[in-house]
C-alpha cells in the first residue's frame, strides 16, 4: 500500500473540484485494501473509497480521513463470464468486451469512471443498466474484514440504486465485478436517441457501431470526457430523474403549456426527466452562476467553468432544487456522491 498525506483530490475527480485528503492510499491488490482499512481504524479516521471520481463532489475543505484509491487491475474471461477488477477503466472494459464479440454493455460505452463504481449506483444509459449483466460482486465486508461474493440478487439493484448506496452504504468495498455477456448479441437499440441515429439503415448495426453511436450522442450532450473541453468538467447528470406517482404527473401536465416528457417506471409511477424540470424552472442550458454553470449541451449537468468551488456548485444546486420545488412540488435529488460534507449536504466548517 502506498500512503501519502495531504493529497489534493480535485485531480482525481471529473469535476476538478475538492480540497485535500488527510491521508491517501493507493491499493493495487486486495491485501492493500485491508491494510488501508486497518490504518484508518487505528487512527479513528473516516474512510472514503475512491474509484474513477466521475460521480463525486468533494468539499473545498477536502476529506479529514483516509481516501482509499482502488487501483486493482485485470480482466479475466471464461466463456461468456467476464471478471473485471474494480480499478479497471469502465469504458476500456466495454471496448474489450465488444472487441471480443460480446454484447450487453454497448449502450454503456463512453461512461467515465471505474468498473467498481458501476454496481454502486447501478449505472445505466441508453436502454441498459449494468444490473442486466452483473452476476455477482466481490466485496470486502468492513464489518468483518472478510471478502465475499455477493450474487446480483443480493445487491438490491434498482434505478441508480443498490444496497451499496442505500441500505448498506459504507459497509462494502467492491474489488471485482463479474458479468455474463452475450456472444454475437445484437445491440440493444431501445432508446429513442439510438433509434433516431440508426433510422433508415437497412442492416442492423454491429455492437461496435452501436457503442460508437452512444459515444457520439454522449459527446453531443457533453457527457463524454474529452480532454480540453470545458463542458466535460462535471459529474455527469447532477440530479436523478424523479420518479413520481401517476397522479402527480397528471397534475404537472395539467399546468404545463406543452407536453411533459415521461419515461416508464414501475407500475403507477412515472419518471420525469430532471433536465426538463430544471429548464422549465428557469435554468436554461448555459445558465451561469459565478464559476459554475448549467452545461450548454445538457441541462442536467452542472459544470465547473474553471476555478469553481464546491461551495459554488452547492449554491447553484440549492437554487435549482428550490426553484423546481416551488414550481412543481417535486424535490430533485442530487446524483453525485458528496465527500467531506455534513449530513445535510452543506460544507463542514473548516478545521
Ligand atoms: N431534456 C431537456 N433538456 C436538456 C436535456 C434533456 O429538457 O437539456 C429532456 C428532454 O425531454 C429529453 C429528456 O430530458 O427527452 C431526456 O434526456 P436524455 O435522453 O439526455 O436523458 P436524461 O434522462 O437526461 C439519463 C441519465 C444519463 C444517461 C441518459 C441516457 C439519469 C439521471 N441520467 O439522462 O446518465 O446517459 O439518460 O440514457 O438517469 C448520468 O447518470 O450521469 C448520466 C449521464
Amino acid at each position: 500500500m502506498q500512503l501519502r498525506e495531504q493529497v489534493a483530490l480535485a485531480p482525481y475527480t471529473t469535476f476538478s473540484i475538492g480540497g485535500p485528503a488527510r491521508w491517501f492510499a493507493e491499493a493495487e491488490d486486495e491485501n492493500s485494501v485491508v491494510e488501508a482499512v486497518r490504518f484508518a481504524r487505528e487512527r479513528g479516521a473516516p474512510l472514503f473509497v475512491l474509484g474513477g471520481g466521475s460521480n463525486l463532489l468533494v468539499a473545498d475543505e477536502g476529506f479529514p480521513g483516509l481516501v482509499l484509491h482502488i487501483a486493482l487491475k485485470g480482466v479475466e474471461q471464461k466463456g461468456d463470464m467476464f471478471h473485471a477488477a474494480a480499478g479497471e477503466n469502465w469504458d476500456d472494459f466495454v471496448s474489450l468486451a465488444i472487441e471480443r464479440g460480446y454484447g450487453g454493455l454497448e449502450c454503456l460505452a463512453g461512461i467515465p469512471g471505474s468498473v467498481g463504481g458501476t454496481p454502486v449506483q447501478n449505472v445505466g444509459a441508453y436502454g441498459q443498466e449494468v444490473s442486466g449483466t452483473i452476476t455477482s460482486v466481490r466485496v470486502l465486508d468492513l464489518n468483518h474484514l472478510t471478502f465475499s461474493e455477493l450474487p446480483a440478487a443480493a445487491c438490491g439493484f434498482a434505478y441508480r440504486r443498490s444496497i451499496f448506496n442505500s441500505s448498506h452504504r459504507g459497509r462494502f468495498v467492491v474489488t471485482r465485478v463479474s458479468l455474463r455477456l452475450r456472444r454475437n448479441a445484437n445491440p440493444v437499440l431501445s432508446y429513442a436517441d439510438l433509434k433516431r441515429y440508426f433510422a433508415g439503415r437497412a442492416t442492423p448495426p454491429t455492437l461496435a457501431e452501436a457503442a460508437a453511436a452512444v459515444r457520439e450522442i454522449r459527446h453531443a450532450k457533453g457527457m463524454l470526457l474529452v480532454e480540453g473541453e470545458a463542458d466535460c468538467r462535471s459529474a455527469g447528470s447532477f440530479f436523478k430523474n424523479p420518479v413520481v406517482p401517476e397522479k402527480m404527473y397528471d397534475e404537472i401536465a395539467a399546468t404545463a403549456a406543452f407536453a411533459v416528457p415521461r419515461y416508464a417506471a414501475t407500475r403507477g409511477f412515472v419518471k420525469i426527466p430532471a433536465a426538463w424540470l430544471v429548464e422549465q424552472a428557469g435554468y436554461h442550458k448555459g445558465y451561469v452562476l459565478g464559476d459554475v454553470a448549467v452545461s450548454s449541451r445538457h441541462a442536467l449537468a452542472l459544470i465547473n467553468r474553471g476555478g469553481a468551488t464546491a461551495r459554488g456548485v452547492v449554491a447553484l444546486r440549492d437554487q435549482i432544487v428550490a426553484s423546481v420545488e416551488a414550481k412543481f412540488q417535486v424535490r430533485l435529488e442530487p446524483e453525485p456522491v458528496l465527500v467531506g460534507f455534513g449530513g445535510d449536504g452543506q460544507a463542514r466548517s473548516a478545521g
